[in-house]
């Protein structure tokens, strides 16, 4: 591989040159306690595009993105039950694609009570059409503590690999901390992004303090990001972080946190995937760096 030094005296003396260098660098990884795997540090986001496709039509580009996915080398697919469909709409693309061993599948549990849990993890087997779900985590807290006790004795009987938590919401991180200094968890999943950097203050470091394995929910802040930045140019510092859109300047600086996370974008198109799986390739930003995009998106 490349190091720093030459990618950026390649991009100084011929951009495009540079740009197909980072082309053909490896996906970098990360490690995925639990299952003790190492993952591409981009997954695949499934809420919204994945809930309730209608026919074919509607169908064929979800099918063409999982299958570019897994041709890069993704590996990590993150959905839910409370997604609408989209357990189901994953389950049956995966299986006619033949590429369930390929991937890793993060699932959710999203209930009040411990019987409704069991049921809906049992749904969540049948629809997603596998025997073994690779992550399961309690979504936005629902009922922790029970789900959590569902989940170790599943992965005690080798359904799962790995368990863990997740939130989008700011007014969930006490307690969400709280379940990490309480609970032994494998993964937490929370939102943060160029432009909401609240979880940098006390839970991203405490993954890190914990070992936890870290995935990072709407890194674009759904469209917030691109909306800040339509019309606008690429700033000159995209190349030292070799970065060729919008979409690979906010990933970069999502997976260049400390914690070594993994950045699960929406993504129901096959350009979003190449577009995206770039950012986890080739170098990420530094510490001076960081600041600086910082002030950019601030800037705004
Ligand atoms: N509490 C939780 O557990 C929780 C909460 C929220 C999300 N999640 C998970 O995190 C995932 C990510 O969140 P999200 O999908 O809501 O938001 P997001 O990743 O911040 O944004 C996704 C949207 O960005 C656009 N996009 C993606 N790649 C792009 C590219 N290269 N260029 C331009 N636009 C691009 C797409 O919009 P269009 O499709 O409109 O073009 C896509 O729907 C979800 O899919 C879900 O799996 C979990």
């Amino acid at each position: 591989m490349l190091d720093r030094r030459t990618l950026l005296a390649a991009m100084a003396s011929a951009p495009l040159l540079a740009t197909g260098a980072f082309a053909q660098a490896p996906l970098l990884t990360a490690r995925m306690n639990g299952a003790n795997v190492q993952l591409p540090i981009i997954g695949l986001g499934s809420a919204r595009r994945y809930e309730d496709p209608q026919g074919e039509a509607q169908m064929a580009p979800l099918r063409a993105t999982i299958a570019r996915f897994v041709e890069l080398g993704g590996k990590l697919i993150d959905t839910a039950p409370t997604y609408g469909r989209a357990e189901e709409v994953l389950g049956q693309l995966i299986a006619e694609l033949k590429l369930r061993d390929r991937l890793f599948l993060a699932t959710k549990v999203s209930v009040d009570d411990r019987a409704q849990g069991l049921a809906q993890i049992e749904a969540s087997f049948r629809k997603l059409r596998t025997d073994r779900i690779d992550l399961i985590a309690v979504h936005n807290l629902r009922d922790v503590d029970d789900e959590l006790a569902i989940l170790r004795d599943l992965k005690a009987k080798g359904r799962i690999r790995a368990l863990g938590i997740t939130t989008s919401f700011d007014g969930q991180y006490d307690a969400f901390e709280a379940v990490m200094r309480r609970e032994p968890l494998d993964v937490i999943q929370v939102d943060y992004a160029l432009d909401n950097r609240n979880a940098a203050a006390r839970i991203l470091p405490l993954a890190q303090e914990k070992g936890l394995t870290v995935m990072i929910n709407l890194p674009f802040g759904r469209d917030r990001l691109f909306s800040a930045t339509r019309d606008k140019p690429l700033p000159d510092w995209a190349a030292e972080i070799g970065a060729t859109s919008w979409a690979q300047i906010f990933l970069k600086y999502v997976l260049s946190h400390p914690c070594r996370p993994i950045a699960i974008p929406g993504m129901a198109q096959p350009r979003y995937v190449d577009d995206n799986l770039g950012a986890a390739r080739g170098i990420l930003p530094d510490a001076a760096m960081r600041t600086r995009m910082e002030r950019y998106i601030d800037a705004l």
